[in-house]
């Protein structure tokens, strides 16, 4: 039997991202194991940049819900992420996840294949941010195998399903999910690899997506600008951009700080004199 793992990076209750969520594992078919998991109820706490994670065979110090969750994602065969957008932005829990993926970088082994789809909600018209590519890159860092992304709008709860469109796309994702020939693509001038739509226009004339790293270049059809992309595929967020990035990078970057170790304890130390933290006086209870 199938499962699939509803992730909803949202506190509230059926809220928009909910519904969503809902609607796609509903449509997986009775034949599917359905799993939700809110990631907000979730004991994460923030990196701590110890590095104890690296190299590849060790895993992340920290005794909270990080284990049962990439559990839960490893059980999975495919993983419906979504989340709302704060501040142009998603949700802040998927940031604190996002960083806590430095320990999940180099086991590719652990996700690959799983199929994930994410799913955006955003309430201001034009407000979107690039909260979708954000969430993006986590299902990339957790190495799940993007095969569709949508935004969605509706700001206050139920307000997704004021466009009768919506209930139908849903509900095709989650007749599609396990389909092997379902994989959107980004559109036209989007990333291809994250589907991000924002660019760095650098100054040789090439155009970069300043979040996965994917190349390309910009020309003009008459007076509209149409960007084209490098196919090798290589980015940040490719399986030899990932390996590169956390399995030689980092893990060197570790050996440097241990091997002077002792001379950047020195440069630190004029710091630690400097003592001027303030705290919130401890609420009674
Ligand atoms: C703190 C906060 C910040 C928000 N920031 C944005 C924003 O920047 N852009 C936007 O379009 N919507 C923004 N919204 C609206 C939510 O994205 C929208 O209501 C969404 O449907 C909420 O999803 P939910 O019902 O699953 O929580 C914000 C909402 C909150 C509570």
């Amino acid at each position: 039997m199938k499962k699939v793992l509803g992730l909803v990076a949202s506190q509230r209750k059926l809220g928009n991202t909910e519904m969503l969520v809902k609607e796609v594992l509903a449509n997986t078919g009775a034949d599917c194991e359905k799993e939700m998991i809110r990631l907000t109820d979730l004991n994460l706490e923030y990196c701590k940049a110890c590095y104890a994670c690296l190299p590849r065979e060790m895993n992340c110090r920290i005794k909270d819900d990080l284990a049962f969750l990439l559990g839960k994602l490893q059980e999975a065969d495919a993983v419906v992420l979504g989340a709302p957008v704060y501040f142009l932005g998603p949700h802040g829990v998927i940031k604190v996840l996002h960083d806590r993926l430095l320990s999940v970088g180099s086991k590719q082994h652990l996700f690959q294949g799983k199929r994930c789809v994410t799913i955006t909600t955003y309430g201001a018209w034009g407000w979107e941010g690039y909260a979708r590519s954000v969430l993006n890159l986590t299902a990339h860092f957790l190495h799940l195998d993007l095969v569709d992304s949508f935004v969605i709008h509706g700001a206050n709860p139920g307000e997704v399903w004021l466009n009768p469109a919506t209930l139908e796309r849903v509900r095709e994702v989650g007749r599609a999910l396990f389909d092997p020939g379902y994989r959107k693509v980004p559109g036209e001038n989007q990333c291809p690899a994250c589907w991000g739509d924002f660019f760095r226009f650098k100054a040789d004339g090439t155009v970069e997506c300043p979040l996965c790293g994917t190349k390309g270049k910009v020309d003009h059809n008459g007076l509209k600008p149409v960007l084209s992309f490098e196919s090798s595929g290589h980015n940040r967020i490719s399986p030899e951009g990932k390996r590169e990035h956390f399995e030689n990078w980092l893990v060197i970057k570790k050996e440097e700080f241990l091997a002077k170790r002792a001379q950047l304890k020195e440069l630190q130390k004029p710091y630690g004199a400097y003592d001027w933290w303030v705290k919130p006086p401890v609420q009674a209870e």
